[in-house]
């Protein structure tokens, strides 16, 4: 096939690789959600065929407190857990760090080790039946107080849970305000105790937000990281320092941070020498597939195999992924 020839979706799906940003809040199917709303007696907020359809990142995260407030039983959270390896294993990929943020689940609050327990169950049933593996990030919301973040690093340092691998931050940079000292604690004693460091920024703040996660939070991976692009001395840093971005182009374009593929940067990104690695952030909620992902962009920014290759590598080398793991997608990547 001449190099820059749009792979089939066959070779797409047969690229080893790993997904490093995606949330456990956004793998709803919207008839399961109809399903529970009704048993619980809830109203849907809108009609199933416009239940996705959300006005910015406010909107959505709106929704996801709506969403997961109905996965109130263990069975359903490791219902959810399963069903994410599954969409996993139907693009192809060979491990995922998913990440959860205890905030959006009313029904688990002060129940942490009985909630991680049940996302357990599903994905450890999920590599049982040979599904690919999984790491959890667990995350705080940008609007919590430091006491709030002490409180959880507290808890996951206590339970040791060896399906945990990261501490994350998710939720409204441009709500929130700037990053300032409020979780720097949080973090230094996450990475202290073991617990990688992932950190949303550069989607709803601009590059001023991903200096503050490198500089303030010590983040090893940058969740979004897009508007990088606007700070040429921030891409440098980035690139001298081979800090990982997780980058999900359907999201952005959904969540309305670029009107179009082609005005994303991430092909600028990649070109500057950013290791910049393809994921779908709210899979089912952004109608986004891994594989998808990998074809719209290759299709809008011609990428040849070797390039493919080259993101895949990123994906994993990025990825929270032990030793073992990584070297075998690596050797699998080597014969793609
Ligand atoms: N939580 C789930 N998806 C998110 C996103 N795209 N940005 C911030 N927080 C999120
Ligand atoms: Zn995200």
């Amino acid at each position: 096939m001449p190099s820059t020839q749009i792979p089939n979706i066959d070779r797409l799906r047969a690229l080893p690789k790993a997904e490093v940003h995606a949330h456990l809040e956004g793998c709803f199917e919207p008839s399961v959600l109809e399903q529970w709303a009704a048993q619980a007696g809830v109203p849907m907020p809108r009609p199933r065929d416009r239940l996705f359809q959300f006005e910015g990142l406010a909107d959505f995260l709106h929704f996801l407190d709506w969403a997961c407030g109905l996965a109130s039983t263990r069975d359903r959270l490791a219902e959810l857990s399963y069903g994410f390896s599954k969409l996993l294993s139907e693009s192809g990929a060979g491990y995922a760090d998913v990440i959860v943020n205890p905030t959006h689940w009313k029904a688990w609050h002060g129940r942490l080790p009985d909630m991680i327990a049940s996302i357990d169950a599903g994905f450890t049933a999920a590599e049982q039946d040979g599904l690919p593996p999984v790491g959890l990030c667990v995350s705080l919301l940008r609007s919590q107080s430091s006491g709030a973040a002490a409180e959880l690093v507290d808890a996951l340092v206590a339970l040791r849970h060896p399906r945990v691998v990261a501490l994350s931050i998710d939720g409204n940079e441009a709500a929130a305000g700037r990053t300032s000292s409020r979780f720097a604690e949080a973090f230094r004693r996450a990475g202290a105790a073991g617990l990688r460091r992932t950190v949303h920024a550069g989607e709803s703040s601009g590059p001023e937000g991903v200096r503050d996660a490198i500089e303030l939070l010590g983040a090893d991976r940058i969740d979004h990281g897009v508007r990088a692009i606007e700070d040429p001395g921030l891409i440098e840093l980035l690139v001298d320092r081979q800090i990982p971005l997780g980058i999900c182009p359907t999201s952005n374009l959904t969540l309305g941070v670029y009107p179009s593929i082609e005005n994303h940067p991430i092909d600028r990104l990649r070109r500057a020498g950013v290791a910049v690695s393809i994921n779908t952030d709210d899979p089912l909620l952004l109608g986004a597939s891994l594989m998808g992902e990998y074809a719209l962009c290759s299709k809008a920014f011609s990428w040849s195999e070797d390039d493919l290759r080259a993101l895949a590598r990123n994906s994993i080398d990025a990825s929270f992924a032990n030793t073992d793991a990584k070297a075998s997608l690596i050797q699998a990547l080597s014969n793609w």
